[in-house]
């Protein structure tokens, strides 16, 4: 027996889902939210290129509930501290994941822990959370240090590397090898860029809204399946060969192949292979998004930099920075640069939902079965909340600031029983990589480049994140110790 999985979406023809989103718009028993509800692709446009000037101009015309219509449907924005968490904590029950804006993940990820709701989405994370525990963390340190130590001594001094691509494949391969005790140079690995099959797998939900609908030979989504297939080629046959061998180790796809409910139900290997894809994918698409644009903060605030280095030659102790300060964060100076970064840039910016029944927020109604997003990247950017939300500002992020914000101010790890469960995984990673490079390398982007940004479905800079690298003169080169 297997343990029970969510029931499949309404409807799995796109055209029939539409409609199906059509008919609930129209049965709806309270007013939307005030806002732009006309139908209009050029909106549709905009919002799939830039999101965040628009939510932006929302709110400052409607406030921080409003309704805009996005391609086919209207979608309800809510905006602000108080909006975030009423819907990641104090009223999270009355919303769901899998039927909101975001469902054609699904596609992708099938049912793993992101797109799941309920009571399967409950016993699901109690299985996986072991995995993200204070020692497991601990133990995937020496996994992480050796990979990151590796990508970083193939840096050439003197030359342009773009830290996009390198931090992406890099961050694969430490989801590979210390999420999934996978070889990225083993036999079944090898033959397949993985990096490089969920950047195309991923362009998916960049393509065009009207593009996105339609299935068949040559569409977007024929694509994203093809794509899809290759990773599961790898996650099958890694699975079946656990199974076959009865190998485990401390790795998460170990917790799962064993997972039992009291009843002595089991994950299928279709399960499995859904939380491992889904895992693959969030832990390594937001760390990669997370360091390019600390380092592009960073190459523009030399100031900044010389803080953390400074930091850097205070703390290491022979040259040394343990695995412990690492997971604990110890480093103050880029606590906040990783913090301030994480504002600015929130890599998961939107938290798509669809709302179950009708409800009233700060008196506006909403309607159930509405869609209904969080925003983090335009919370962010609220200027009573953070005032001057374009300046790079790790000061915002001092214990004491830090405390004085609002519940539900900043939230890039979303929050309630959502909250991300990579968050320290995540965080250990960046402030690893983000260590090694400050120890060894200055940094500076070429004076043509300009950032720009897209979202598919995580922000990332748009062409990649060029870099010129130089070798530390007259600093000692850090070391980061795998011991704790
Ligand atoms: C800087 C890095 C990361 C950021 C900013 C981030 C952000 C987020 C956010 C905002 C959510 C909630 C989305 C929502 O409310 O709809 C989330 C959920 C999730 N994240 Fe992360 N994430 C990061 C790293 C990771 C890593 C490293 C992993 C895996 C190892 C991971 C796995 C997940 C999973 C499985 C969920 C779904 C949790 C649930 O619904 O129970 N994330 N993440």
């Amino acid at each position: 027996m297997t343990l029970v999985g969510p029931p499949p979406l309404l409807d799995s023809n796109p055209f029939a889902v539409l409609l199906s989103d059509l008919r609930d718009e129209r049965a709806a028993t309270v007013p939307f939210p005030a806002g732009e509800t006309r139908f209009s692709l050029a909106r549709t446009r905009r919002f799939a290129a830039e999101p965040l000037p628009m939510l932006l101009e929302a709110y400052e015309r409607f406030g921080p509930v409003f309704t805009l219509r996005i391609f086919h449907g209207n979608v309800v924005f809510m905006l602000g501290p108080a909006a975030n968490h009423y819907v990641t904590v104090s009223h999270a029950s009355n919303f769901i994941w899998r039927e909101g804006h975001f469902r054609d993940l699904i596609g992708l990820m099938g049912d793993g822990l992101l797109t799941i709701d309920g009571d399967f989405h409950r016993r699901s994370r109690r299985v996986m959370l072991p995995a993200f525990h204070q020692e497991h963390l601990l133990a995937s340190t020496q996994t992480m240090l050796e990979e990151i130590t590796r990508a970083v001594e193939q840096l050439v001094p003197g030359e342009r590397v773009d830290l996009y691509f390198w931090t992406r494949r890099l961050a694969m391969r430490v989801a590979m090898r210390a999420l999934f005790g996978l070889n990225p140079d083993g036999d079944r690995a090898r033959s397949i860029d993985a990096a490089a099959l969920f950047e195309q797998a991923l362009s998916y939900y960049s393509s065009e809204y009207l593009l996105r609908i339609f299935r068949g030979p040559f569409t977007p989504w024929a694509r994203l399946q093809t794509t899809a297939r290759k990773l599961d080629e790898l996650i099958y046959s890694e699975i079946s060969h656990r199974r076959a061998s009865g190998e485990r180790g401390q790795d998460i796809l170990s917790l799962l192949l064993d997972a039992h409910d009291e009843d002595g139900n089991t994950l299928s290997d279709l399960q499995v292979r859904d939380e491992v894809m889904t895992l693959l994918f969030a832990g390594h698409d937001t760390t990669t998004s997370t360091v390019s644009f600390m380092f592009y903060e960073l190459a523009s605030h030399p100031e900044i930099v010389a803080r953390l280095q400074a930091e850097q030659a205070d703390q290491l102790t022979d040259g040394q920075l343990s695995a412990s300060q690492l997971v604990s964060g110890e480093l103050r100076e880029l606590e906040m640069v990783l913090d301030e970064t994480l504002r600015k840039y929130p890599p998961a910016w939107v938290g798509p939902r669809r709302s179950i029944e009708p409800f009233e927020f700060e008196g506006h109604t909403v309607p159930g079965r509405a869609f209904v997003n969080y925003s983090s990247w335009a919370s962010h950017h609220l200027p009573d909340v953070f005032p001057e939300p374009e300046e790079f500002r790790p000061r915002r992020f001092t214990p004491e600031a830090r405390a004085a914000l609002p519940k539900g101010a900043y939230v890039p790890f979303g929050g309630g029983s959502r909250t991300c469960i990579g968050m320290r995984f995540g965080q250990l990673e960046v402030r690893a990589i983000a260590t090694l490079i400050l120890s060894r390398f200055e940094f500076s982007l070429p004076e043509e480049f300009r950032l720009e940004i897209r979202q598919m479905p995580t922000i990332s800079p748009k062409h990649g994140l060029p870099m010129l690298m130089r070798s530390r003169t007259g600093a000692s080169r850090g070391e980061v110790a795998a011991a704790a």
